[in-house]
């Protein structure tokens, strides 16, 4: 197993990696193993390069997870969105229980992060606990995690629950992921330069990375179970809410009647999950996740195109080459460059 830093028994859980079971640690010290961007390694398992810091999540969320058929999971590459959409979905199920001034005062958006309304499956869930008790969610149960499609537990696929894949393009994301990694950092071990990890990245080698073949793989799911999996672009969220939110609550079977779409009862959602209204909360500038990470840390400007202001041209062409390169036979483009 190649770690690039010996662990302290103070570092945050995503900076080590001696809580891995015995499995776990046979299985990582058999995979192929890369530097990673934090501090643990990337193995690479199942066509895909996990931090291995979460492999007990990983193994214990595929041997275990039973999914049901109402169950809702959103799925994204990290720093695609997870946060906003986690945010939108929570808001747009729970729209009835808060509709009146006085149940919209007491919101729990307003004061928990979606991260705790919104629990991942491997990255809280199963990492906390080998075969946690979800028994106590409520019908439909709305999960989330960075699996990508061809690593998901089969009692998902088997039960045709709903999955809700967002995309963002290539290089905002890729841009969000750097700074969020710097972030993630010992202070000791400083920023990660740039280039360096541009060449990771273009070499399939990020967090649940190839990038390509996570995106590929639930696009090619949307085209072909359109009723079990809905592929939105957070581009085109960012655009016209309006209608990709009216897609997502037709798609989980909770459409918006003609009184809601009058009422502003979608506007009322997006100006609540909005990135201005989130970020501005007092949770979520304070408070912090069960892994140590500061809420603030998924708010950072929300914005498209921002790759401009990191990017050299050539860095940009890069991303595009590969992109294109990879992407060819997928049906995607990215409009958003
Ligand atoms: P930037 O770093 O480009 O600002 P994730 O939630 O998957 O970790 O993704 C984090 C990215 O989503 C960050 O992007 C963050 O600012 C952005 N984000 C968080 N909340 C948002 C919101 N309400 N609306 C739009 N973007 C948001």
């Amino acid at each position: 197993m190649q770690v690039s830093q010996p662990a302290r028994p103070s570092d945050p859980i995503y900076r080590r990696d001696d809580h891995l079971s015995q499995a776990c640690k046979d299985l990582v010290s058999s995979l192929p193993s890369e530097e990673g961007w934090v501090a643990t390694s990337f193995c690479l398992y199942q066509g895909f390069w996990f931090p291995t810091w979460l492999f007990n999540g990983v193994l214990a969320c595929q041997n275990h997870f039973q999914a049901q058929p109402s169950d809702i999971l959103l799925v994204t590459n990290p720093k695609s969105g997870t946060t906003w959409l986690k945010a939108i979905l929570f808001a747009l199920l729970n729209r009835a229980k808060y509709s009146d001034s006085d149940s919209k005062q007491r919101h729990p958006l307003l004061t928990q992060n979606p991260h705790d309304l919104v629990p991942f499956l491997e990255v809280k869930l199963y990492l906390q606990q080998e075969n946690p008790d979800l028994t106590t969610f409520e019908s439909p149960r709305l999960f989330a995690t960075h699996l990508p499609y061809s690593s998901l537990p089969g009692s998902v696929r088997d039960s045709r629950c709903k999955l809700v894949y967002l995309c963002r393009n290539p290089k905002d994301m890729f841009i969000s992921l750097w700074h969020y990694v710097n972030k993630r950092r010992a202070e000791e071990k400083g920023q990660i330069p740039l280039p360096k990890c541009l060449d990771k990245f273009c070499r399939g080698l990020s967090p649940y990375g190839p990038y390509w073949d996570h995106v590929m793989g639930y696009h090619k799911a949307s085209l072909e179970m359109p009723e079990q999996v809905l592929f939105l672009m957070y581009e085109e969220l960012k655009e016209d809410p309006r209608v990709h939110v009216s897609r997502l609550a037709d798609f989980l079977g909770c459409p918006f009647s003609d009184e809601e779409l009058r009422d502003g009862t979608v506007e009322g959602i997006m100006r609540m999950c909005s990135f201005d209204n989130l970020s501005s909360l007092e949770v979520n500038k304070s408070g912090k996740l069960w892994t140590g990470q500061e809420n603030q840390w998924f708010f950072r400007r929300g914005k498209v195109g921002d790759w401009v202001n990191y990017l050299s041209a050539e860095m940009a062409d890069k991303i595009d080459q590969v992109m294109e390169e990879k992407l060819r036979d997928s049906g995607l483009n990215f409009q958003y460059k």
